[in-house]
C-alpha cells in the first residue's frame, strides 16, 4: 500500500462515490493487499463473481452465503456503499431454473425460480446491500432483446418482473438497469427499454454503464450521449465496470475466450511507457467527463483493483497480461492513477 498518496475517494467525494468490484481473496482476506487498497481508495464495492446466481444458489433449495455475508461484512466495517451484482443474467444460470432434464419448463415455474431467488437474496441483505444490478446485459448489439433463457421462458417483461420482485424483497434498495457498450444503436434499445420501465411505474433509480473500454472507443462525444440520454429520462447514471484494455483487440470472438497466443499479448514484461502515457491521458479523459457530468453521475466503479486481478487477463484470450486498471501487479499506483487524481483537482479544487 502506499500511504503517501491522496486516496481516490477523498479527492472525488464533492462529486460521485469512487468504488472497485472485489474478488474472493479480497473479501476473505487472502489477498491482504488488495484489500489494503480497497479501504484506502474506495468508498464503494461490488462482489466481482461471488453473488452471482450459480454462487449462491447451484440447487434449488440451497443457497449458499458464506463468502457473500464475508463482502457485505467488509462494505460495513469500511463504511461503504455496497453494490449487489448481479440478479437477473443470462450467464451463471443453472440449468435447473429453466429445465427439468431435457423437459423446458413452464412460464409459471420459471417466474416462481426467479421470485425465490431475488426474494431470497435481496431479502437477506435488506438494508445492507444499497443498491442492486437487478437486470444485466439484456440487450443485442443492434438494442433488440437478447434471445436469453429468461426471454425465452418469460417473454419480454421478464425484465419488469425481476424489478418488481427485488423493489418488494427491498423498498429501499436503489435499483439498476446494467449493460456494456451503450452506444447506438444498443443505446436506442436501452433508452427504449428504460423508458417503458420509468412509464409503469417501476422503481429504477440509476442505468449502470459497464465502461469496459479501449484507448480510443467509446469516443468522448459518445460518451456524453449515453450519459445525457438516461439523464433525459430522470435517473442517474453510474460507472459500474470501468476498464481499458490496451491489449490487441481480437475480432469476432463468441462466447469463449480464446486459447493463450503469444502474438496477441505484447506487454508481458511490463507496460511501455508510451503506452502507460496513452493509457493515462485515456483516463484523464473519461474523468474529465464524468466529473462534467458529476449532477448525474453518482458512482465511478473500477472492474477489479490491480492489473494481475484483472478479468482481462482471461478475455477475451487466456492467459494474457492485461495492463488496464490504476494500479499495477505489486499494487503500485501507475501514472494512470495520478492522472485521474489530476482531474478531480483540477475540477473540484
Ligand atoms: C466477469 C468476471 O470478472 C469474471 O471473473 C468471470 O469469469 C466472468 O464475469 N460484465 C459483467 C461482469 O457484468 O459480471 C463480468 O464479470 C464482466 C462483464
Amino acid at each position: 500500500m502506499n500511504t503517501q498518496v491522496m486516496a481516490l475517494k477523498d479527492a472525488f467525494k464533492r462529486a460521485f462515490r469512487i468504488g472497485a468490484s472485489l474478488n474472493t481473496e479480497q473479501v476473505l482476506g487472502r489477498d491482504a493487499r488488495g484489500a489494503a487498497i480497497v479501504r484506502q481508495h474506495y468508498d464503494s464495492i461490488t462482489p466481482e463473481n461471488l453473488l452471482k446466481w450459480s454462487n449462491v444458489h447451484s440447487t434449488p433449495n440451497g443457497f449458499e452465503f458464506s463468502a457473500a455475508d464475508r463482502y457485505v461484512d467488509f462494505g460495513e466495517e469500511n463504511g461503504m456503499f455496497i453494490v449487489g451484482h448481479t440478479l437477473v443474467w443470462h450467464r451463471d444460470v443453472p440449468e435447473w431454473v429453466f429445465r427439468a432434464g431435457n423437459e423446458p419448463l413452464g412460464r409459471d415455474r420459471v417466474l416462481a425460480h426467479m421470485r425465490h431467488h431475488i426474494s431470497t437474496v435481496v431479502g437477506r441483505y435488506k438494508g445492507r446491500i444499497h443498491g442492486w444490478d437487478v437486470v444485466n446485459e439484456a440487450l443485442n448489439g443492434d438494442g433488440t432483446l437478447r434471445r436469453s433463457p429468461w426471454l425465452n421462458a418469460l417473454g419480454e417483461d421478464y425484465v419488469a418482473h425481476a424489478f418488481r420482485f427485488a423493489h418488494e424483497a427491498d423498498p429501499s434498495a436503489e435499483l439498476y438497469y446494467n449493460d456494456f457498450a451503450l452506444e447506438p444503436p444498443k443505446l436506442d434499445g436501452a433508452v427504449a427499454l428504460v423508458r417503458r420501465l420509468v412509464a409503469e411505474g417501476l422503481p429504477i433509480t440509476a442505468v449502470g454503464v459497464q465502461h469496459h473500454d479501449k484507448l480510443h472507443s467509446p469516443t468522448i462525444p459518445e460518451v456524453e450521449a449515453t450519459i445525457e440520454a438516461f439523464a433525459g429520462l430522470g435517473l442517474k447514471v453510474m460507472i459500474t465496470e470501468l476498464d481499458v484494455n490496451v491489449l490487441p483487440p481480437v475480432p469476432n470472438q463468441a462466447g469463449t475466450a480464446r486459447k493463450p497466443d503469444p502474438s496477441l499479448n505484447p506487454y508481458v514484461v511490463g507496460l511501455p511507457d508510451d503506452v502507460g502515457q496513452a493509457l493515462a491521458k485515456r483516463y484523464a479523459e473519461l474523468f474529465a467527463t464524468f466529473l462534467r457530468y458529476r449532477d448525474v453521475v453518482s458512482r465511478v466503479t473500477f472492474w477489479n483493483v490491480t492489473d494481475g486481478d484483472s478479468w482481462l487477463n482471461d478475455w477475451p484470450v487466456l492467459g494474457r497480461t492485461s495492463h488496464p486498471l490504476l494500479f499495477d501487479r505489486v499494487g503500485q499506483p501507475k501514472a494512470a492513477f495520478f492522472a485521474v487524481l489530476e482531474q478531480a483537482r483540477a475540477a473540484l479544487g
